[in-house]
């Protein structure tokens, strides 16, 4: 046997294989248990002592050098491919950082969690309520009984069905049903805010069919009129982020408040712009009413199932997009419910722009 020929080709087709699959192939072929060059190692055994003294220092050397040939390809192909994948891996650093996230937080969206994070530092939690209302939460059980007057004021969404209790259903016209929902769902004491969208039948420049409220509610022991203001004032500086804010309180009416007070804050018109500070008495300044509130009408604490005689508190209400309006100064409220990505992006806020008393309530963004 011509063992120069064999291992001649077999080294040509090893060193020509240019890929490990291909190699692994070869390797089987030459070396694996049916192997060309097993199988002759396999005939030594046949052979007298003195052929085998002969050809078995060649098959050997045939089967080193054929494995020797595989190694070294192996290692040559190994490290070709790492060097191509390096090559398709490489980054390169000078390419512009990928652009930044689109999107925006709503300014209402904003503003209620400016409102949330003022109120729970006075020690106020977050309430919600359906808005989709039976006409006992929205009105009855907040003194306005089917007859009174201000049920009128409200321009009403009604649906045509009533509920399983024969109570008239509707779109909440406020914020303030969530009041009766929390006194009957906490008891008392209690100190809650309900933001959160109502419904009503209106639309003009400052009205939209839908809006935002948010309702403030406070049920203790002794509590009273100083306590409402503070609490007001308190909000108020920490929202519009001044020290300089003034109060007026206004006796007012409202079905379920007693006394109930309009509350102003003094303003001032800057580029057009109303900007809240100082007395509405002062030179070139002007009142605005910004909120309504009073002290829980008896009849409201009764209907939400607690004894007046042992329970007192305050509520107040306002509009969340106006509060957004004053503060960052857009003038047009239908703008808010367009979806324009202009205006989204020129009024709205990075979502990184977390709210907090510490960090400011309102860094625009
Ligand atoms: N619910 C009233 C409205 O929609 C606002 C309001 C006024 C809420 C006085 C209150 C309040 O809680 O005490 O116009």
């Amino acid at each position: 046997m011509d063992y120069a020929a064999t291992g001649q080709e077999a080294l040509s087709r090893i060193a020509g294989a240019c890929d490990l699959e291909t190699l692994e192939g070869l390797r089987v072929e030459f070396l694996g248990k049916q192997g060309s060059i097993s199988g002759l190692l396999k005939t030594l055994g046949k052979l007298s002592p003195e052929e085998r003294k002969e050809e078995g220092p060649k098959i050997h050397g045939l089967r080193e050098s054929v494995s020797e040939a595989l190694a070294a390809r192996k290692d040559a192909l190994e490290s070709a491919a790492l060097e191509a994948r390096l090559a398709a891996e490489t980054i390169d650093l000078s390419l512009p950082a990928p652009e930044a996230p689109r999107g925006s937080v709503h300014p209402i969206s904003q503003v209620m969690d400016e409102l949330a994070e003022i109120f729970a530092d006075m020690g106020f939690a977050v309430a919600t309520g359906p808005e989709i209302e039976d006409d006992w939460h929205n009105f009855t059980a907040l003194n306005m009984p089917e007859t009174h007057p201000a049920r009128a004021m409200h321009d009403t969404f009604y649906f045509p069905d009533k509920d399983d209790e024969g109570r008239d259903m509707l779109l909440r016209t406020h914020t303030s049903p969530v009041q009766i929902r929390a006194m009957i769902a906490k008891g008392a004491p209690i100190r809650i805010i309900a933001p959160g969208r109502v419904y009503r039948s209106d639309s003009d420049a400052t009205h939209t069919p839908m809006f935002h409220q948010v309702e403030g509610l406070v049920i203790d022991k002794g509590i009273h009129l100083g306590h409402l203001k503070w609490t007001l004032e308190t909000f108020l500086k920490a929202y519009f982020e001044r020290d300089d804010i003034v109060l007026r309180l206004r006796p007012s009416y409202f079905p379920f408040t007693e006394p109930s007070v309009e509350v102003d804050v003094g303003y001032s018109q800057e580029n057009g712009r109303r900007v809240v500070g100082g007395s509405g008495d002062a030179p070139g300044h002007a009142w605005m009413e910004v909120l309504g509130s009073g002290m829980v009408n008896r009849r409201v604490i009764a209907a939400a199932g607690l004894d007046p005689d042992e329970w007192q508190g305050f509520a107040f209400g306002t509009g969340v997009d106006r509060l957004a309006m004053l503060k960052y100064g857009m003038d047009d409220l239908r703008a808010f419910f367009d979806g324009d990505v202009r205006w989204l992006s020129h009024y709205g806020f990075s979502a990184l722009d977390v709210p907090t008393l510490a960090g400011g309530v309102g860094t625009p963004a």
